[in-house]
């Protein structure tokens, strides 16, 4: 990051400070959610990813961030009103140092570079099932106007000036750094060359007059936005380490390169001598996506979710933010942050040659096993660290055995030869444990689950607000094993159709696991949507009764009628997760080496 100690300003220091009463004033964020049009919050939602640099092919990172995008703005879509409007972004990050670089390195034009790239990451979303309603690329015409305007607004608010900037730059990771951040590292040739500490991606010396954005006035600004809203960075240690990071000194912050040094980028707007910074640029396409400049962003904005990795938290939460309030507009109303991805102990990277490419986990494991995969297993908060044989075991265990085999055990035609819902008998299972008359058969276990299934999509809505989603999945997966308990203990297959003794409880076991099943189904949309498809096709849930609202779970228990009972079961009798044989050629030689 920039510091004041680099810089040597050649402009006007003094400008007036940042007036923050206007139409987007900071009392919004002590009064509760943030909103621009109150009419609008509750029913708009805005999921962003980060844009992706094309510098190189997606790995299973990129592909996590996505994910975890799609996974909150699915559930959002299943917990509100069909006709609620849900926007969500994704896209690619085109413009700048690195790119330019990495175009040359390549013997390509910077266009070339990013339109092969670009398509690679648009090919694995798709296939991956990430349901962007827009894809943003930032070399578009559209993304220009935004980011000139939004230049226009910052300069028209005296918050730009001219001055030089005299310190390191990493390219790789597009920053600027005080020489606190830089070390010393032996470089091919085995002199020291200096990289950022907390990447370890080369840095040069930088002097060059540049625009200059007065960050520095807003550091309080921040400090009162975090502190009015202390779920604005989740999970709760990033929000503690941005208010730490603000606690120190906030420079200024250069905003433009030279155009002859950069020159893959948006020109300053009235100096072609200077291209605006990348990040700036960047920042931007969470605006251009919902019609800015148009009036029309002001019904989006900011009822925003922006997903990011912890790389980029200094960007989203300090920088961002600062722009946003600078040029009259309100911080996001939530940034949810990750952790990375390590293969085999290491950071992936190129040169080490250990970047897992995401497109032959979805082919080996399906779409569904590793979306299941990486959600199930990514945690926030720390780093998680991807084998094979882990992806194997998880989904043989959960997916397969676990949730496969009791849609199986209970949909069978030799335990289930009528290929209905069965009837919900209420004398079997009352909703008073103790209530039971003579055909009373249900113990206290049984109604654990039912209390448990009851309350999970209470618990897996906690999980998903506070960016939990292994959590949401645990929970499920809890069930599943509870559920399976429960068949295993009434073990239905003793029982018999033509007993009028077996054939009432026989029912109920049976109504009771397939009432389960359709809340695992309907809670799994967001994470497997195909696979979550098929278990409620088989169960002969319509597309109109998978929203949350539509849950009702087991009415009969609670004293309601079920439109299930009696319902045919839907014809797709297939394997819903095959098990992953462990013999497959590539996983004997993943042993090998
Ligand atoms: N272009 C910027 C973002 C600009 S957003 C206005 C950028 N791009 S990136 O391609 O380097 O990273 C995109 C996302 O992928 C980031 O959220 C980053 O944290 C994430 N990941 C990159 N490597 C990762 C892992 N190894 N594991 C998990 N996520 C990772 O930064």
């Amino acid at each position: 990051m920039l510091r004041i100690s680099a810089l040597r300003l050649l402009g006007r220091r003094g400008a007036s400070r940042v007036s923050l009463s206007e139409d987007f004033s900071l009392r919004q964020y002590s009064s509760g959610p943030l909103g621009v049009r109150d009419d609008t919050r509750d029913s708009r939602a805005y999921f962003t990813t980060p844009i992706f640099y094309v510098n190189a092919a997606p790995h299973i990172g990129h592909l996590y961030s996505a994910l975890l995008a799609d996974a909150l703005c699915r559930h959002h879509r299943l917990r509100v009103p069909s006709g609620a409007a849900t926007g969500f972004s994704t896209g690619t990050d085109e413009h700048g140092l690195k790119i330019q670089q990495a175009a040359a390195a390549a013997g390509l034009a910077p266009s070339e570079l990013c339109d092969r790239v670009s398509a690679q990451f648009q090919q694995l979303f798709r296939e991956a099932d990430i349901s962007s309603t827009d894809f943003i690329r930032t070399t578009e015409a559209r993304h220009r106007v935004a980011v000139q305007h939004f230049w226009g607004m910052l300069k028209a608010r005296g918050l730009l000036y001219k001055g030089l900037y005299e310190g390191w730059y990493c390219a790789s990771d597009e920053c600027f750094l005080p020489e606190a951040k830089v070390t010393r590292q032996p470089g091919p040739s085995g002199d020291l060359c200096p990289v950022s500490l907390e990447s370890g991606h080369p840095v040069s010396w930088t002097k060059e007059e540049n625009y200059i954005f007065r960050l520095s006035q807003f550091r309080e600004p921040l400090q009162q936005w975090l502190r009015g809203d202390p779920q604005a960075i989740t999970p709760e240690p990033f929000h503690h380490t941005v208010l730490q990071w603000l606690e120190e000194e906030l420079p200024d912050l250069s905003v433009s390169r030279r155009s002859s040094h950069l020159h893959w980028g948006i020109p300053v707007p009235g100096d072609d001598s200077q291209t605006i910074y990348v990040w700036l640029d960047a920042l931007v396409n969470y605006l251009t996506v919902i019609g800015y400049p148009n009036a029309e962003f002001k019904s989006w904005w900011p009822t925003t979710s922006h997903i990011i990795g912890k790389d980029i938290l200094k960007f989203h939460a300090i920088y961002w933010p600062a722009l946003l309030l600078g040029a009259g507009m309100s911080p996001p109303h939530r940034i949810y942050v990750h952790s990375h991805w390590t293969v085999c102990g290491q950071k992936m990277s190129k040169s080490l040659g250990n970047v897992v490419d995401p497109r032959t986990c979805l082919d080996r494991y399906t779409v569904d096993g590793f979306r299941y995969f990486l959600l199930r297993q990514g945690v926030p908060s720390w780093d998680c660290d991807y084998y094979d044989e882990k992806v194997v075991k998880l989904l043989d265990s959960e997916l397969a055995d676990a949730l496969g085999g009791l849609l199986n055990r209970c949909t069978a035609n030799r335990i289930n030869p009528s290929g209905i819902y069965p009837a919900f008998c209420t004398a079997c299972f009352p909703s008073e444990p103790g209530s039971a008359g003579p055909s009373g058969r249900a113990q206290a276990e049984d109604y654990a689950l039912v209390s448990s299934v009851a309350t999970l999509p209470e618990q897996v809505a906690d999980h998903y607000d506070n960016f939990q989603i292994y959590k949401a999945l645990e929970a499920v997966s809890s069930c599943v094993r509870q559920t399976n308990g429960f068949v295993q203990r009434h073990a239905p297959w003793k029982l018999n159709w033509e007993s009028p003794v077996d054939a009432p409880w026989l029912g109920t076991v049976l109504h009771v696991a397939l009432e389960c099943l359709r809340v695992f189904g309907t809670l799994l949309q967001p994470v497997t949507p195909s696979l979550a498809d098929r278990l409620l096709s088989r169960l002969g849930v319509s597309s109109t009764e998978r929203s949350l609202g539509e849950l009702h779970f087991l009415s009969r228990f609670y004293g309601h009628p079920s439109p299930f009972e009696g319902r045919r079961l839907g014809p797709e009798t297939g394997v819903l997760f095959p098990r992953l044989d462990q013999s497959r050629s590539w996983l004997v030689k993943a042993h090998k080496t």
